[in-house]
């Protein structure tokens, strides 16, 4: 296969061409690198869940009180108490799931808290607030619970995903919760108190998480110990529909990808009956411990984020490795429920806000990287859930009293949407690489980022990232036993590797069309540098 990367630099008096070899560093802001990539969609494989672009949402700061739950009585626009922006924008990007309460808040959570009049709920103790000054948020007040919650999910059209409560819950706590949920109207005195309570249908949850992080704030366990408690959860289990059973996964961005955790797992799961459908993993591009900031940063801090984001494919890889083992057919998938970057505290967007930071562009770069590896990896991954959708870490949305602005990462969610239920098309991308100054020091990076699907009706949706902050990369794409005949572009970029949305400045970071042509089998299109590009391309 011929393939070609060179190197122009243009609009340069006497500009000098460079072929062959990619050269390491590009020095004039004009430079340009070419590239070819070669898609062959009729050789599409496995078809991408929807669910990949999923959400979480956690009691925690400002995500659920302010950011979700303003209440039915606010003037800010809502749908039973729920903020209608952040319903709407939701729909707009079709989001396919969201997993409820937590993360760590869910192994302190007892689901009977949450039900009932609302004024008759009390008051509670939530695992973050001990980060919270006392004086700007308080106690849990259990305003939003189940019904809430699946209020929510039936707004938006997203499916429920609920974890539950291993750390210092019980099972049968656990098992009634599932009872009160899916239990059908007249049947269990539970089901009766749930239609008392306002909703006569099953909620008909399928995807049940059995604890959170059990190897931390969900109880500190080692995987043995959890391997035990996992059985308890699940052997009895009410099943009122087909469920999809969750195991706490590895905490994928230790060093080694934590796959000690998944070793220890299966190894005691090892001849026992129940099933693990899902195993969480989690992975934060976690710079916790450094004095990285969220808002300004250096060339070498974007490239530090971009690569050590990339991880996330290593931490997959490892771990289905030791899955293989014990699963060799891989009944059990990837749940990537929590991922996205988290710089240290110090930038929350509000007062108790706790772990909420600015989003800029390089989030979103970081995003669609993420995101192309998912896809890439859609035979592992059954779903995956941004940590988290509403003023957090990797957010989509900020959002307090009346105020909401949609970050850059929003905007990516937008783009990958044609993904969704696509069939994975093959894409040799190359080998081609640049080196890049990180802060660890000079390091290869990929000339370009990218992933491909294709539907059944011949559209083809092409994502493309160009990580560079110096050169803008022309791609011709080749496309293998079809002809294209029509393409259309966006791109999300700004000039400013720090560009960012706020309350007052809500658009400098949006969606822009991008020029794009097609001749015979050929899509030709310019990606700006520090750009996310993404392609609507009709096959014929
Ligand atoms: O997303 C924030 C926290 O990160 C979650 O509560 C926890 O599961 C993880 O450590």
């Amino acid at each position: 296969m011929k393939r070609r990367h060179f190197i122009k630099t243009v609009a340069v008096a006497g500009a000098a061409t460079a072929t062959g070899a990619l050269r390491t560093r590009l020095n004039a802001a004009q430079s340009v690198a070419d590239t070819e990539i070669v898609l062959h969609p009729q050789a599409a494989t496995t078809t991408i869940s929807p669910l990949i672009y999923g959400h979480f949402i956690e009691h925690l700061g400002g995500v659920i009180y302010d950011g979700i739950w303003v209440g039915k009585d606010s003037k800010i626009p809502n749908s039973n108490g729920i903020r209608q922006q952040f319903i709407d924008d939701l729909k707009a990007i079709g989001a396919p799931t969201i997993r409820w309460p937590g993360g760590c808040f869910a192994d302190g959570y007892h689901w009977r808290d949450g039900i009932g009049p609302a004024e008759k709920r009390p008051r509670t103790y939530n695992y973050w607030q001990q980060n919270t000054p006392q004086e700007v948020r308080g106690l849990e007040t259990n305003q939003f619970g189940t019904h809430e919650f699946m209020e929510l999910c039936k707004l938006t059209g997203a499916e429920p995903y609920v974890a539950g409560n291993v750390g210092s819950g019980t099972v049968k706590e656990f098992h009634d919760w599932v009872n009160y949920c899916n239990a059908p109207a007249g049947t269990l005195s539970l089901a009766d108190e749930r239609v008392a309570n306002g909703d006569r249908e099953p909620f008909n949850i399928k995807y049940w998480g059995i604890g959170n992080e059990s190897w931390g704030c969900g109880g500190d366990m080692t995987p043995a110990e959890y391997a035990q408690h996992y059985r308890q959860y699940v052997s009895q289990f009410p099943t009122y529909l087909p469920p999809f059973l969750i195991a706490t996964g590895p905490r994928g961005h230790s060093s080694d990808y934590d796959t000690g955790w998944t070793r220890g797992f299966f190894e005691d799961m090892q001849g026992r009956k129940s099933r693990v459908d899902g195993l969480s993993l989690h992975f934060y591009t976690d710079f916790r411990l450094t004095n990285f900031k969220a808002a300004t940063f250096s060339p070498a801090e974007w490239y530090s984020v971009l690569l050590k984001g990339a991880n996330i494919e290593k931490a997959l890889l490892d771990n289905w490795d030791v899955m293989t083992k014990y699963d060799p057919s891989h009944h059990t998938k990837f749940i990537v429920d929590e991922w996205g970057n988290w710089y240290p505290p110090g930038e929350e967007i509000e007062p108790g806000f706790t772990i909420s930071q600015p989003i800029t562009l390089r989030d979103a770069l970081h995003t669609a990287l993420t995101f192309d590896i998912f896809n890439r990896h859609a035979d592992k991954i059954a779903m995956a859930n941004v940590a988290q959708t509403i003023n957090c870490l990797h957010s989509l949305f900020h959002a307090h009293a009346d105020k909401f602005v949609r970050t850059p990462v929003y905007y990516v969610f937008k783009m990958y949407q044609p993904h969704m239920n696509g069939r994975l098309v093959p894409m040799d991308i190359g080998g081609a690489s640049q080196n890049v100054t990180a802060v660890e020091g000079t390091a290869k990076m990929p000339l370009v980022y990218g992933s491909a699907s294709v539907k059944e009706a011949g559209a083809l949706a092409v994502t493309l990232t160009n990580p560079s902050l110096d050169s803008a990369i022309s791609v011709r794409l080749r496309i293998e036993g079809a002809n294209a005949s029509e393409v259309q572009g966006q791109v999300l970029t700004h000039d400013d590797r720090q560009a960012t949305n706020t309350f007052a400045t809500p658009d400098v970071v949006s969606l822009a069309p991008l020029s794009a042509t097609v001749d015979g089998q050929f899509v030709r299109v310019t990606i700006p540098k520090q750009a996310v590009v993404s392609l609507s391309v009709r096959l014929s």
